[in-house]
């Protein structure tokens, strides 16, 4: 395959976590070119083709870095948004700057990134969005009040880029992961917090927190050519934390079925 085939496929948040799991599967198929786009430098430069610096919450950051990648590859195929951090604090604490800043983050900022690579994708007639949402986004989780609102609207936005681009040949998704160990929910690894760990991991009915390769097989998913027919959707990765509640039954014992 040569590079005028290959899909360039911008990943906001590629240094870390999911991102970079994304950006390590894209670069195993020869058929992609990971580009990241992070305010952080990822830690092995070996996998993906290019980085830019960039603020996702600044649309002079975000228009430079895109405008660079343009002039670099000359296409953008894909777009992943996953650049994004938790977020808590009960509504009547909570301060406007920190709601300002998760929002700020998490949903201007893959509105920001839309805005800017649609028009490179519109010029084509040709591209696929994958946004990263949460099930925080889906469902209530105490106290992650900014949180889950800049990811309920992110799902938002990913609807109405669907219905809005789809005659131009443009598909966005969005993706729900329950609880993921990366590197941005470390802090819940210390022993203090290991109930705490538990607690969110027993949320799921599979018991298990996901991995983020396990995510980036899905995001792979939805950029390809693949889901050619996906558009608009909400898709769930969180081994079954929204389908509804486990209240042990039967099958858990060990006795032959
Ligand atoms: N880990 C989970 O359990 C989980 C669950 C559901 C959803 N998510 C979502 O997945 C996405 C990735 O999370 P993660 O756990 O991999 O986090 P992570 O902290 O490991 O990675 C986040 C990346 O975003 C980058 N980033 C932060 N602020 C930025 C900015 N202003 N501009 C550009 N880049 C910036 C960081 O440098 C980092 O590389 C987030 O949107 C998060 O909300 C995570």
């Amino acid at each position: 395959m040569n590079a005028v085939d290959q899909k360039v496929v911008v990943i906001s948040g590629g240094s870390s976590g999911i991102g970079a799991a994304a950006v390590e599967r894209f670069a195993r198929k020869k058929e992609f070119l990971p580009v990241i786009v992070d305010l952080n430098r990822p830690k092995d430069s070996s996998s993906h083709a290019g980085y830019f610096q960039t603020d996702v919450a600044s649309e002079e950051s975000v228009s430079a870095s895109i405008a660079q990648v343009i002039e670099q590859f000359g296409r953008i195929d894909g777009l992943v948004n996953a650049a994004g951090s938790g977020g808590g604090g009960h509504a009547h604490q909570l301060e406007l700057a920190e709601w300002q800043r998760i929002i700020d983050l998490n949903l201007t900022g893959t509105f920001l990134m839309s805005k800017h690579c649609l028009k490179a994708m519109m010029k084509r007639r040709h591209g696929s969005i994958c946004n990263v949402s949460s099930v925080v986004g889906l469902q209530a989780l105490t106290g992650a009040t900014q949180y889950s609102a800049s990811k309920a609207g992110v799902l938002g936005l990913t609807r109405t880029i669907a219905v809005d681009y789809a005659l131009l040949g443009i598909r966005a998704n969005a993706i729900c992961p329950g609880y993921v160990d990366t590197e941005g929910v470390s802090h819940l690894n210390s022993p203090e917090l290991q109930w705490l760990r538990d607690e969110i991991a027993s949320f799921a009915p599979t018991r298990r927190i996901g991995r983020p390769d396990e995510i980036a097989a899905v995001i792979e998913f939805l950029i390809s050519d693949d889901s050619s027919i996906v558009t608009g959707s909400t898709m769930t990765c969180d081994g079954g934390w929204t389908a509804g509640r486990h209240a042990g039954n039967i099958l858990e014992s060990d006795g032959e079925y």
